[in-house]
């Protein structure tokens, strides 16, 4: 037992190490964490009804939790213009009363979505959840579509190709990734067929499987109050209730209940353009434009040098 302990610490360790600061659990491994440790001795005797032995890393009663009273929800915010396919914002998850620090609550929503059954029994789900990754104290928070494959494979998002332009662009605006947070609008890879013979292939979630993980995304929202939102491409946007084309939507910062938001090309898109007309710089320009707002909106200094990157003198 040790050792699979040992195993354990070195994984989150490493994982803590790429600034990963929760973890989802499967239900399996739940039970068998319960199984390692009880609970302590000092604990109030637990209703009937109820697991005898506490997980360790979050609070034991999903249930009792879901049953607490809701926070009062901000009135939602009104598109700018009407959606075609109508995203009504629902209030967000219940926060945990027992989660006492923004991480804690952060790891008990993981652990929520972990259990989403709302959006296990759509069917058009693969069955990983990826969560977020990056720190509670972010001033900005990205929200993107959904997992690809190497989401899945790692637990984390936007480690893929895209992800990896994302890490980019961060440091472009001199910071890390772990400065930062980074959530998907969809907490799933949605299905292409079956989801068995899949491959590298993705499709964007549709808005049932969006909101069959929106409670999530507002209560990530509500636990982090950033300082900007950035939305990246029209799918996002529009889990968020803001509808429209990036192309019309982007350069301006739009209303998410009080807090600013950037919608912006995906890093998926820039990649495609990449490919397609050998540089796609004209879009990266448009990004870093977008970024350099976001920049300005929370207060970081913008060099020269950043002030020209993508710009046409450099070609
Ligand atoms: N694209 C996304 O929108 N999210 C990810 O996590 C990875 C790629």
């Amino acid at each position: 037992m040790s050792s699979a302990t040992d195993l354990l610490k070195l994984h989150l360790a490493q994982k803590a190490a790429r600034g990963v600061t929760h973890v989802a659990l499967t239900r399996e491994a739940q039970t068998q964490l319960r199984l390692v440790r009880p609970a302590p001795a000092t604990k109030p005797p637990t209703p009937r009804n109820q697991p005898a032995v506490a997980s360790p890393a979050a609070p034991p009663a999903i249930r009792r939790v879901e049953q607490a009273p809701l926070p009062a929800a901000p009135a939602p915010v009104a598109p700018a213009r009407p959606l075609p396919e109508r995203i009504s914002l629902s209030a967000p998850s219940p926060l945990t009363p027992q989660a006492q620090t923004r991480d804690e609550m952060l790891a008990h929503l993981a652990l929520e979505a972990e259990n989403n059954d709302k959006a296990r029994s759509l069917g058009t789900l693969r069955d990983i959840m990826v969560f977020a990754t990056g720190t509670p104290d972010a001033e900005i928070v990205f929200v993107g579509e959904a997992p690809g494959a190497e989401e899945e494979k790692m637990r984390e998002p936007f480690v893929g190709p895209a992800g990896q332009l994302l890490t980019k662009i961060i440091q472009a605006m001199g910071l890390r990734r772990n400065d930062v947070y980074i959530t998907n609008i969809c907490k799933f890879r949605p299905k292409i067929d079956d989801g068995r013979f899949q491959g590298a292939k993705n499709r964007a979630p549709s808005v049932g499987e969006m909101l069959s993980c929106q409670q999530f995304v507002l209560a990530e929202l509500e636990i982090i109050k950033p300082k900007v939102i950035v939305a990246l491409g029209s799918t996002a946007a529009t889990g968020l209730g803001i509808e429209g084309t990036v192309g019309r939507l982007r350069g301006q910062f739009h209303d998410f209940r009080g807090t600013p938001i950037m919608v912006t090309y995906h890093p998926s898109y820039l990649l495609r353009r990449e490919q397609e007309d050998g540089g796609g710089i004209a879009e990266k320009r448009l990004v870093w434009e977008d970024m350099m707002k976001v920049m300005q909106q929370v207060g970081l200094p913008i060099t020269d040098k950043q002030r020209a990157y993508f710009s046409k003198a450099r070609g």
